[in-house]
């Protein structure tokens, strides 16, 4: 493959665009970002970069409290004008419609976003162009329709968005669950071989339903990066 080069730039993607509320729930605010993420699984820890200049920075500073709402196709509108807009000439979430509910530590959670993590503020690092605001992930608050009869949140049905190079992305199809690359694939059978019956499966050892091992769903959708890998080592 040949490349140019270029100079440093932030050009990744896609990048999970959230709606940060901020503020309080009298006077909430939200800043859509791009730049955040999750750092660490114990204690589970996310970051936003935020600009000075934003109304949002001096609202984060003085509560010490985010919230990363999810976004949804639902919340794309939303989450486009609460990035071009700021929350200094008025105010944006009533203009979308949208209204908040007191967190666990009191921060403005978004009721039409699907997930939200509420987090507090642990350290600020001045970085250049923007602050990046480190917190730990105090409160996970979970749409209950979301979740199944067995407790396994189904966050595949949220109709999640992300942002690609300028664009607002819907999520595509699914190409393989965390660890697909080294699972162990169902035996073959030999052409013209039977499935094997309940007394066959039962002599080898197995009940006659057994499915092949990792091929099943993954308990909560699979961990990602904070749960074991399919060979049983801890997750980065
Ligand atoms: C898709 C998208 C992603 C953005 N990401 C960030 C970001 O990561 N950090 C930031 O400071 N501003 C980001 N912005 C810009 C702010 O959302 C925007 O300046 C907003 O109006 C600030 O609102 P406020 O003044 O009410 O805080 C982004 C805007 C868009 C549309």
């Amino acid at each position: 493959m040949s490349k140019a080069v270029w100079k440093g730039g932030t050009l990744m993607a896609p990048v999970p665009v959230m709606l940060a509320t901020c503020g309080t729930v009298e006077r909430p605010n939200a800043i859509t970002v791009g730049w955040t993420g999750i750092v660490n699984s114990d204690p589970p820890m996310a970051y936003l970069s935020v600009r000075k200049s934003r109304y949002s920075h001096g609202l984060i500073v003085e509560n010490g409290l985010f919230a990363l709402n999810l976004t949804t196709e639902r919340l794309a509108k939303a989450t486009d004008y609460c990035g071009v807009r700021s929350g200094r000439d008025g105010d944006k979430l009533a203009a979308c419609g949208l209204t908040v509910s007191k967190g666990k530590l009191g921060c403005p959670i978004l009721d039409q976003s699907p997930l939200s993590l509420e987090c507090r503020v642990t350290q600020r690092m001045e970085l250049g162009s923007h602050d990046l605001f480190l917190g730990v992930i105090e409160a996970v608050h979970v749409e209950e329709a979301l979740i199944d009869e067995g407790g396994r949140l189904q966050l595949e049905r949220a109709g999640l968005i992300a942002y690609s190079h300028g664009q607002y992305m819907t999520l595509g199809r699914t190409l393989g669950g965390f660890g697909f690359s080294v699972r162990k694939k169902p035996e073959r059978r030999q052409q013209g071989q039977k499935k094997p019956g309940r007394r066959a499966a039962q002599s080898a050892g197995k009940p006659a339903s057994a499915a092949p091992r990792g091929s099943g769903p993954r308990p909560h959708g699979g961990k990602g990066f904070g749960g074991k890998s399919p060979s049983g080592k801890r997750g980065r």
